[in-house]
């Protein structure tokens, strides 16, 4: 008999999108007429059409593969030099960040990157998780077998929630002196899902315990593109010495509305090192490119050019107005929020509006609210983790005028 990876079976509940989907396929089933005004602002999907210096360039790209002289098969796995290096010059370079060209690896999403990183780390590391946090990350521990059992509230032994609350900022603070240390910790930002972005000096904070304790920080900064504090840092390797303790994750997903495209890239300096159970420090570059090309085989080479093209002087501009678009609905909301009398967080460096429920409701009662009174799907602040019980979270990708209506229908029928 073959073994199953029993690790998934401490898994709770289904992953949270799917578990939306299926509340609100049921919703649409028996209620088909209040279905048809539905607007959804679950998910953080982009809704815009895509930039059109990528469109240009995926469709020349097509044609290079329609003619044998310039056609292409299999692709480096790590991404083309291409890509590599318009990244690294202007993500980071142009900066003034020390990132070279080698340093990136281009993917198909930062979700894949966020848990295939799990492949170069050892057994037995204290996580350190945020919480409320993007699903991926605890979920990825689980199955990879470095947790133990979810107790009733939902938390799994072994991983250490790092709170997220109003008190905090949404950002969780440096374990306090004398806490056991943590080896390995995820931080995102800006947040999904609270819309916070992380402060300077608490990302240093971050970066000098990591650098204290050996641990390795793996920063998600898949909606850098979002900030529009000036104060706010767009990488972790702004911070002296971040580029010895931390693994960036950025993605084309929301920077260029490329959900559906799919490209990302995963940084990992040359310079970071982890430990050796016999007391040896060795670089995990190697690691992740020994992995990348053994279990990858590239991304497309169509979608790498229509990525590209986003660092174009025109694709530049047109990743600015989907931002700008974005970030507009996010205002719109969160003034509506106010208006109606919710208190609500984020939405002014993120897509997303971190919003505490009403009367005591509980997240997932108040997502069936929303559904039901509002026909308008959110996403439940508990399916992020325990912390994010009486929080819920409206994405702004959406039309204009979708976010106006939700903005109404939260005023006038809530
Ligand atoms: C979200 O809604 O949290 C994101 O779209 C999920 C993702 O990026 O995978």
């Amino acid at each position: 008999m073959a073994y199953l990876n029993e690790n998934y079976l401490k898994l709770k509940a289904g992953y949270l999108f799917p578990e939306i989907g299926r509340r609100v396929s049921a919703f649409t089933a028996a209620q088909p007429e209040a279905a048809r005004r539905l607007i959804r602002c679950g998910i953080g999907d982009v809704t815009e059409a895509l930039p059109a210096a990528s469109r240009a360039a995926m469709h020349a790209a097509v044609d290079e593969l329609g003619d044998r002289t310039t056609f292409k098969g299999y692709g480096p796995e790590q991404g083309y030099d291409f890509l590599r290096t318009a990244i690294a010059e202007n993500m980071f370079r142009a900066r003034g960040l020390e990132v070279a060209d080698d340093e990136i690896f281009v993917s198909d999403g930062s979700k894949c990157d966020t848990g295939n990183i799990l492949d170069i780390f050892g057994t037995g590391n204290r996580l350190g998780i945020p919480d409320p946090v993007y699903p991926v990350y605890v979920d990825t521990n689980v199955m990879a077998g470095n947790t133990g059992e979810a107790d009733a509230a939902g938390a799994y032994a072994g991983i250490g929630y790092l709170p997220c609350h109003e008190g905090n900022g949404f950002m969780p603070d440096v374990p306090a002196a004398g806490e056991p240390p943590l080896d390995l910790i995820y931080l995102c930002s800006p947040n999904n899902p609270t819309g916070a972005a992380v402060t300077r000096e608490k990302l240093q904070a971050w970066v000098e315990y990591a650098l204290r304790h050996g641990s390795v920080i793996l920063f998600d900064a898949a909606y850098e593109a979002f900030i529009t504090d000036p104060a706010i840092p767009r990488s972790i390797y702004e911070i002296p010495g971040g580029r010895e303790c931390a693994i960036e994750f950025r993605s084309f997903s929301k920077h260029g509305g490329f959900t559906g495209v799919r490209c990302a890239f995963t940084v990992v300096p040359k310079s970071l090192m982890a430990g050796t159970r016999d007391g040896r420090k060795l670089p995990l570059h190697p690691l992740w490119s020994r992995r990348m090309t053994t279990k990858f085989n590239g991304a497309s080479y169509i979608v790498q050019r229509g990525a590209a093209a986003l660092f174009s002087e025109a694709g530049k501009a047109e990743v600015a107005t989907l931002i700008d678009h974005y970030l507009g609905n996010a205002a719109v909301l969160r003034e509506a929020a106010r208006d109606a009398g919710l208190t609500s967080f984020g939405g002014t460096d993120a897509p997303y509006i971190w919003v505490k429920t009403p009367g005591g409701l509980g997240s997932w009662e108040f997502f069936d609210v929303m559904l039901n009174k509002l026909n308008v799907v959110v996403t439940p602040g508990a399916g992020f983790g325990a912390a994010g019980e009486g929080f819920f979270r409206i994405s702004a990708f959406n039309s204009r005028a979708n976010a106006i209506e939700v903005g109404r229908r939260l005023r006038e029928e809530l």
